[in-house]
């Protein structure tokens, strides 16, 4: 009998996927299929709190940026939050799933974001180009996520911001945890949460990867430790709602 590697494995120093392109192939497949429930889903998971953790991003960034890059855009509620708080005067919208991007048009200041279909690990940008650069929940997904940081740097202006919203591995040594964690917590991600997407986005796959790759990412000490690696100076942590969601921050050296 033949053994299958998971395509979605990182190793756990780099955060590398083991498979790449497959990685990339099953995440392109997975948000073209699930963009007209994504926002939806979104704010029923969170109970509304992801509209928060939004804001609380934007409030990092200074009054009335100029441009700002919004990384794994998706829907692009990250860069519109920081449209309506007065921090960015227009957005760059990339993202690699073009029905992604297509939810934007119709949302309230959506004449302020340029959407852009493009690879975070290749941007179609040139470089120093923007002010600062915002990512929700995209930066888990991407295949290397050191190669990212990259990116985001070579197209931010020297000393823009870098704010990235995510869901991290829990780092349970970090606080003195010595056991995995709690019961619930491991069956609202193996079991609720694909339920939920089962019975109200009918994708029990998406939301079985979705919360399967909180659990297979760094942790984010580690993303921390990768963007000063990447050559961020002021690399900050922020944790929100009891750190279910963080945001990590630096500014290009
Ligand atoms: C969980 S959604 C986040 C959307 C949005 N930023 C938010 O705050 O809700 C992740 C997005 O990252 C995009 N993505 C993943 N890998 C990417 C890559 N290599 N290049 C561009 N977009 C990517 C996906 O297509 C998806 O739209």
């Amino acid at each position: 009998m033949g053994t299958t590697t998971d395509p979605h494995q990182r190793d756990s120093v780099t955060g590398r996927v083991a498979d790449p392109a497959a990685h990339a192939r099953a995440v392109r497949s997975l948000f073209a299929r699930i963009s007209g429930v994504y926002d939806h889903m979104n704010h029923l998971l969170s109970l509304d709190r992801d509209r928060r953790w939004r804001r609380r991003v934007a409030a990092r960034l200074a009054p009335e940026t100029g441009t700002v890059l919004d990384l794994c855009a998706g829907t692009g509620d990250l860069g519109l939050a920081c449209l309506a708080a007065g921090r960015a005067r227009r957005v760059i919208a990339v993202d690699f799933v073009p029905e992604m991007l297509a939810g934007i048009a119709a949302k309230p200041g959506a004449h302020d974001v340029r959407p852009v279909v493009g690879d975070g690990l290749r941007l179609p940008l040139r470089a120093d180009c923007v002010d600062a650069v915002v990512a929700g929940f995209g930066v888990r997904n991407l295949t290397d996520p050191a190669a990212g940081l990259r990116e985001m740097l070579r197209v931010l202006r020297p000393g823009g911001r870098i704010l990235v919203l995510d869901f991290f591995r829990a780092d349970l040594a970090a606080v003195g945890v010595r056991r995995g964690p709690p019961a619930p917590v491991n069956w609202a991600l193996s079991t609720l949460i694909p339920a939920i997407g089962r019975l109200v986005a009918r994708d029990h796959a998406a939301y079985a990867y979705l919360s399967g790759s909180m659990a297979r990412f760094l942790s984010v000490g580690e993303f921390a430790d990768l963007m000063r690696q990447a050559g961020c100076r002021d690399v900050f942590v922020e944790r929100l709602t009891l750190g279910i969601a963080h945001v990590v921050g630096g500014r290009r050296g």
